[in-house]
């Protein structure tokens, strides 16, 4: 997926490049002002964008690398989750395999981002950490190991350093 993205935005700026210098080039020639026909092209090429956006941001969007938040009832486990500048302090740190958790996410400080990661370091469930609120965010471990807790959001200086492990035991 990150291939893919890479390659596309390496398009989308070349593009551009093309065209700045097409722009750059033709700069000197003064060209006689149809307004009606800018006007034409305008709304075609809006037309355009609208039709190439719309399933293009369907598509992309229904592929998420985000697990579905598990919305139903039944016993949690009940975890409250803080971050500030630049930890993350968990009020429990081992599960079991199966057991609903639920994180009660809330910062300190500023807003960070709250993302779980597996053992191969995948994406499992994200949510934000904001100061005064408190975001819930359900998750079923189905994998024994280890997680890790990164920050999604850059908050100064030593965000990158800004991790927290947990288990999952089977
Ligand atoms: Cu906290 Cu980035």
């Amino acid at each position: 997926m990150q291939d893919i993205a890479w390659k596309v935005s390496i398009f989308q700026i070349l593009f551009m490049v093309i065209v700045f210098i097409v722009i750059y080039a033709k700069s000197h020639i003064v060209a006689p002002v149809d307004g009606l026909a800018q006007e034409k092209t305008r709304r075609s090429l809006f037309i355009v964008l609208i039709a190439m956006g719309i399933p293009l941001a369907f598509h992309t969007l229904a592929d998420l690398p985000y697990a579905v938040p598990d919305r139903t009832g039944g016993p949690v486990q009940v975890v409250e989750a803080v971050g500030r500048q630049w930890e993350w302090t968990l009020s429990r740190n081992t599960f079991r395999v199966g057991e609903t958790v639920e994180f009660r996410v809330t910062s300190a400080d500023v807003n960070h981002g709250f993302g779980i990661y597996d053992g191969s370091m995948r994406v499992v469930a994200q949510t934000q950490a904001m100061p005064d609120y408190v975001n819930t965010l359900r998750h079923k471990f189905q994998t024994p190991g280890k997680y890790t807790i990164l920050c999604l959001e850059y908050c100064g200086l030593a965000h990158h350093a800004m991790s927290a492990e947990f288990e999952v035991r089977p």
